[in-house]
């Protein structure tokens, strides 16, 4: 057996010692700026109400989402991104391009209430508003109508810019839509309203909380259109694309399962980079803190911090609020 001064032990727990020196030699810090809250809105809600399977999260009215907008804007958060669930809903998805639909109306408000203090982020797409639920139109077959589909992302990205959203999340996952709706803002002279692109959008089992939460009506699932989990490749082309077609941001979901798609992203994009740490992470966390198997505010400071370090920027989160509060 050696003896430990025959050789220098390089030891590097001696930056571990504190948490001063932690502290110090920190590589990765998580800022509430950096996080982004998602945020729903239900037409014809008088009072919040609380999501069964996302404890914690509520699908909110107009007047109480322009309280929450100041409480975000208090915290220091970066933005919202409001998804809205519509009273009505038809083949076409008509309540999202009706300036006096629910996402319409729910972004107008946020705005008049907090200005440009926050990010405001509506979501850019069909699902929510369409009685199939899928996040296009369909052809008669059934199956969904990329083109035709762009034609209405158009139009509700014209919609979503008139009433004051700073940038536009096409979440659609449709071809071409970062092209298409950008030449139609442009046209339209909206060349200061931004696309924050979901590029590499995964087909998930993690999503599950969120249909809950709007009310989902899509049977089926959407892997004609969402991204197999098994490809890497395929994500950097979607990143690529989007890049190419004026992307201002590029965004991979879900998160910690795709944390190399993440690190990807970040090496190769010369746009910011973002990430959704999506429902069912969320709900995870939270469902396993109730029975006491984990420590809730450890495991989303963990699980926010891994994510800023595989390289995302920007933090989309429903833990933006209470990790806003723990980071301060
Ligand atoms: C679709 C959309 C989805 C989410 C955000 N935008 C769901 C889906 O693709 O079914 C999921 C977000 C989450 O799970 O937190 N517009």
């Amino acid at each position: 057996m050696p003896n430990s001064s025959d050789y220098p032990v390089i030891r590097p727990r001696r930056l571990r010692r504190t948490a001063a020196l932690r502290r110090l030699v920190a590589e990765t810090r998580v800022h509430p700026s950096d996080l982004v809250l998602p945020v729903f809105v239900k037409e014809g809600l008088t009072e919040p109400v609380e999501i069964a399977t996302m404890p914690g999260v509520h699908q909110h009215s107009v007047d109480s989402v322009r309280k929450l907008a100041v409480e975000a804007a208090r915290a220091g958060l970066g933005g919202l991104m409001p998804f809205a669930v519509p009273a009505v809903r038809d083949a076409i998805g008509s309540a999202a391009t009706d300036p006096d639909g629910i996402l319409n109306v729910t972004t107008r408000a946020i705005k008049e209430e907090i200005g440009d203090d926050l990010v405001v982020i509506p979501d850019l797409c069909l699902d929510e508003f369409t009685d199939h639920g899928h996040c296009g139109v369909l052809r008669p077959d059934g199956s969904v109508d990329n083109d035709a589909t762009l034609d209405r992302y158009a139009e509700m990205g014209l919609a979503l810019a008139d009433a004051g959203a700073d940038l536009l999340g096409a979440s659609g996952m449709m071809d071409g839509q970062i092209g298409f709706v950008r030449a139609a803002l442009d046209a339209a002279g909206k060349t200061d309203t931004g696309l924050l692109a979901y590029a590499a959008k995964y087909a998930s089992a993690f999503y599950g909380p969120f249909r809950d939460a709007v009310e989902s009506q899509l049977q089926g699932d959407r892997r004609t259109y969402q991204q197999d989990t098994a490809n890497a490749a395929e994500a950097l082309l979607e990143i690529d694309l989007d890049i190419e077609q004026g992307a201002d941001i590029v965004m991979v979901k879900p998160a910690l399962p795709y944390l190399d798609i993440v690190k990807a992203a970040a090496e190769r994009s010369p746009v910011p980079v973002a990430a959704y740490h999506i429902s069912g992470e969320y709900a995870q966390i939270v469902a396993a803190a109730e029975r006491g198997w984990i420590d809730r505010d450890a495991a989303f400071l963990e699980a926010l911090t891994s994510i800023k370090r595989a390289g995302a920027g920007i933090i989309a989160t429903y833990a933006a609020m209470e990790a806003a509060a723990l980071l301060r």
